[in-house]
Formats: C-alpha cells, sequence, structure tokens
C-alpha cells in the first residue's frame, strides 16, 4: 500500500506540478484503457489512479503495473485526492457510459452530479496541473469543470471531438487508400449528434479533398461525404451495440492529447474549450481547433468554415446551450 502524499515532498507548493505525473479519476473501461496506452505511451512515470470502488483502482494498477517490465519502469498505484495536485495532467473518466440506444446527452444528470463531487475535492487542492475531462456528454462536463474545478479555462480541456476527427481519418484513409495521418479534416462542434465536418477546408497532401477524391474513387462525393459522416456519426452507437463499451479509440485520444501537454508540442486539436465569442459562441465548451501545449489551451485557431458549417456549428452550440440553461450548477 502506499502512503497518501505520494510523490509530494514535504512543504513543496501545491501548485508545483511533476511533468512526469498523471491522476486518472475513474478506473472503468475508459479510465483503465487510458491507463494502459499511458503506461505504454512512456509518456509518465508516475500514474496515480482513483475510483469510488478504492480496489477497483488497486486492481487495475497491479494489473498495469505488470505491464511495465515489457514497456518502461513507471510507479502505478491506487491513491486518493492528495496524490493528485501535482499531477501534470489529471484525467476524469469517471460517470456512467452510454447504454445501447442512449445519446451522450441522455448522460447529463447523473453525470453533472458526480463531477460536482470530484470538482469539490479538486478545487480544495489548487491543483496546477491541466485537467483533461473525458466523460460524456464531455462539452457539457468541460463547461462545468470551467464553472467549478477553481482553475482557469485554458487549463480546463475536453477530449472533444479529437476522436471523432481520428475515426474520419481512419474511415477516409480506408476508403482511399492513404494513410490516415495525412488526411487533414476535422470534425468540430459538439462530441455528438450535433458535430459536423469541416469538409471545406479538408485536403490530403495540399489537394483539396473533392479532388483526391476524384483521383482516388469514383461516384458522387456528395455521396461519400454524406456516407463518410454516417459512419463516424454512428461509430459509437454501432459499438455500444455490439460490446456494450467504447474505450481503446478514446485511451488513444487521451494519450494524444496527454502528449501534446506533457511535451509540449503545440498541437492543433479538435478539443473542447471554453469559448470566447469565436462565431458569436461564448460561455460554453465545444471543439474548436485548439494549440494544445504544457500550458493547456494555448491559442484558439478561428476554424475555417464556409457559410453551411457555420451554420452547423451554431446548431451544435445552440444546442449544447438549452442543455447548459437547464443545469443547477
Ligand atoms: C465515443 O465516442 C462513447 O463518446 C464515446 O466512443
Amino acid at each position: 500500500t502506499k502512503t497518501p502524499h505520494r510523490g509530494r515532498e514535504k512543504g513543496r507548493a501545491m501548485e508545483e506540478v511533476n511533468n512526469r505525473k498523471v491522476a486518472i479519476i475513474g478506473c472503468g473501461f475508459v479510465g483503465s484503457a487510458s491507463a494502459f496506452a499511458l503506461m505504454e505511451s512512456g509518456l509518465f512515470t508516475e500514474m496515480v489512479l482513483l475510483d469510488v470502488d478504492h480496489a477497483r483502482a488497486e486492481g487495475e494498477a497491479l494489473d498495469i503495473s505488470h505491464g511495465t517490465a515489457f514497456a518502461s519502469p513507471m510507479e502505478i498505484y491506487a491513491g486518493s485526492y492528495d496524490d493528485i495536485a501535482d499531477a501534470a495532467v489529471i484525467i476524469i473518466t469517471a460517470g456512467i457510459g452510454q447504454k445501447p440506444g442512449e445519446t451522450r446527452i441522455d448522460l447529463v444528470n447523473k453525470n453533472v452530479e458526480v463531477f460536482k463531487g470530484i470538482l469539490g475535492e479538486i478545487r480544495a487542492r489548487q491543483c496546477g496541473g491541466i485537467i483533461l475531462v473525458v466523460s460524456n456528454p464531455v462539452d457539457i462536463l468541460t463547461y462545468v469543470t470551467v464553472k467549478l474545478s477553481g482553475l482557469p479555462e485554458s487549463r480546463v480541456i475536453g477530449s472533444g471531438t479529437v476522436l471523432d476527427t481520428g475515426r474520419l481519418k481512419h474511415i477516409i484513409g480506408e476508403k482511399l487508400s492513404v494513410d490516415p495521418r495525412n488526411v487533414h479534416a476535422r470534425i468540430l462542434g459538439e462530441h455528438g449528434d450535433s458535430e459536423l465536418i469541416a469538409w471545406s477546408s479538408a485536403h490530403v497532401a495540399g489537394i483539396p479533398l473533392e479532388d483526391f477524391y476524384h483521383m482516388r474513387a469514383k461516384g458522387s462525393y456528395d455521396d461519400f461525404r454524406q456516407s463518410m459522416s454516417d459512419i463516424v456519426r454512428n461509430s459509437a452507437y454501432e459499438i455500444i451495440a455490439k460490446k456494450k463499451a467504447t474505450y481503446y479509440g478514446i485511451a488513444m485520444a487521451v494519450t494524444r492529447i496527454c502528449g501534446a501537454i506533457v511535451r509540449d508540442e503545440k498541437s492543433v486539436l479538435s478539443v473542447s474549450n471554453y469559448m470566447q465569442g469565436e462565431y458569436g459562441i461564448s460561455d460554453m465548451a465545444l471543439s474548436t481547433p485548439c494549440i494544445v501545449g504544457k500550458s493547456g489551451i494555448e491559442v484558439r485557431i478561428p476554424p475555417s468554415l464556409n457559410y453551411q458549417e457555420q451554420q452547423e456549428l451554431k446548431a451544435s452550440a445552440a444546442m449544447l446551450r438549452e442543455v447548459i440553461d437547464a443545469l443547477d450548477l
């Protein structure tokens, strides 16, 4: 068993961050898959796992720590809130997940209550790192975290549409026989049914996606777009119908975001962030391209959208606004 305050020297300022330390709150499918992916990544040397079921956190810590002999040395343990204050990244995956037929928004009431408890603990500790919100509905919970954590909004990041963007790159790459990493296309807005694809700026190697499509495939580009969009939007529903939960894809998205933070990569990621009035959207969180580095959201990049895409982004924001207006914070 580990002593509390592990990894912090006596008298050290709360805000001082250990760049090699990560905390994960919630050890369900998503939390434990993220812990596993992060162990393999070698990004961190210390990982603390928290769960309301402490034994579950201990079990995951033990199981995952047995992989370190095949990866890189790392300390992994089940801890308490006193262990998270100096973590560079605090990942929150706690809460319930979607059941077959449910939308992400259907989870809002239960998970906001779960977050109120967690954020009270975080607020009491003046954590110095970045909070990465992963639980759903992620945009609403990112907003709630900005409001209740006591952290500046630049240090609150939601995993947002990083996963959806990855899914889109994967499926376009597969259809057009090209490395998904060379597909530059983004999903923005809500991580959920109202998300939109910024088709007008999509490209492969600088070639507009529409032109690249006609070089590599036959048929109507509009039909192709519709089918890509349907596949991505329905991905989570399909996986949940088949295996009850999604976790490996999101675990890789979490690892990607953590890498951008702790390696100060200044990567442009479509993360959920607290909006500052772009396209008239403010006082809510949704995904737009942001430069992510060691201080969190470093710069918000105005998304390049045509008129229709702007309308779609506004519609996504209007949907989230209704949910936010009904919150009791
Ligand atoms: C996903 O998109 C359910 O939000 C989760 O995989």
